[in-house]
């Protein structure tokens, strides 16, 4: 494999991409309403789907003739893939890589955290939008929240590098529990990230009212803290602003209404194969049957580059005339 003086994922307005997305499936086991249809969700046949080999071929591909330094892991829900943990072991073999992570709604967590954990995997990013088992069905049109919580126990106790816990952040869900969720976060440990709720749902039912911003939260913050202190943010490329808040941090991912889109290092691959270069890219670019083509690694590469070359400045939410993606963040990967 030709390894020499290959340049960095760079696009036309002088980013440069060292954060790899990678999904590894579109089927999940809850319905989101800021995500999933309730009913008729429509997946990827199986045979569609990149195989953990294919994966890891660009995955080592993106490290080492990219540029690329870590990878989250993103659905759907990738644990309803059987033997993530083999796939997390296949990556944390490609030397140059230096942060493995995953995002996961919880549910299949008590069962697998351990041997994620002992596959290697760095840390782990959790949803949880609610501690109200009404509000969670509510949200994710199906039970689950008690197994939501025990998955984040049991990972808690792993002993990961990070876990967090990510909260979208919608009118007339969020407000309501803003200091339970803080607390539950505080004595645990462990981050809570507020996330600005986006345009990302199959129903497209979303609306810019819907989103509880960021200005607000830390408006209910003050209210319910005492004191809510900014801190400097380590990296620009790293979203979340955070704020020290009693014993410990909060974040908050103001995605709509101060987008970071100047600063973003992301590129993702769908599972089944496409290389996006925004979540809300209106383009991208199929890999897989270039690969079961038999595309060599350069090949690859141009496609890739080609993809980066067409990546938009900003993703427009708050501009007139904003158009949604075509697939819906199931099938894009968080
Ligand atoms: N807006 C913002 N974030 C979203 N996620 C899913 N749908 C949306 C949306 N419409 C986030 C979830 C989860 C991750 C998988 O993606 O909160 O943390
Ligand atoms: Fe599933 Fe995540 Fe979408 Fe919720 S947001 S439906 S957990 S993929």
């Amino acid at each position: 494999m030709s390894q020499t003086s290959s340049p960095p994922l760079i696009d036309s307005f002088g980013r440069v991409h060292t954060s790899l997305r990678l999904s590894v499936t579109d089927r999940c086991n809850i319905r989101c309403f800021y995500c999933m249809p309730e009913k008729g969700a429509e997946f990827v046949p199986k045979d569609n789907i990149l195989s953990f080999e294919e994966i890891y071929r660009l995955a080592q591909l993106l490290v080492e003739q990219g540029g690329v330094r870590d990878i989250r892991i993103t659905g759907g829900e990738p644990l309803v893939r059987q033997q993530v943990p083999r796939l997390i072991e296949m990556l944390t073999g490609i030397e140059k890589l230096e942060d493995l992570s995953l995002t996961t709604n919880g549910m299949l967590l008590a069962e697998h955290a351990q041997a994620l954990h002992e596959a290697g995997l760095q840390r782990l990013n959790i949803s949880l939008d609610t501690l109200d088992k009404e509000v969670f069905k509510k949200i994710t049109r199906r039970d689950g929240l008690e197994k939501t919580l025990q998955g984040i126990e049991a990972a808690i106790k792993c002993g990961f590098e990070s876990v967090k816990l990510n909260t979208l952040a919608i009118k007339g869900v969020t407000e309501s529990e803003v200091a339970e969720l803080v607390r539950y976060a505080l004595d645990r440990n462990v981050m809570l990230r507020f996330i600005e709720f986006m345009p990302l749902d199959t129903d497209r039912a979303w609306q810019h009212s819907q989103v509880f911003t960021g200005d607000q939260l830390l408006q209910t913050l003050h209210d319910e803290f005492k004191s809510v202190v900014p801190l400097s943010r380590p990296e620009p490329s790293q979203p979340a602003e955070e704020f020290q808040v009693a014993q410990g941090r909060v974040g908050i991912i103001r995605s709509v209404t101060a987008p970071f889109c100047d600063a973003c290092n992301r590129i993702r691959i769908t599972a089944d194969g496409a290389v996006r270069n925004c979540l809300f890219a209106t383009n991208e670019f199929p890999l897989r049957d270039l690969m079961r083509a038999g595309a060599s690694d350069e090949d690859l590469m141009s496609a890739i580059r080609a993809c980066l070359a067409k990546k938009a400045k900003a993703h427009g939410i708050d501009k007139d005339g904003f158009q949604p993606p075509d697939r819906p963040m199931y099938a894009i990967g968080g």
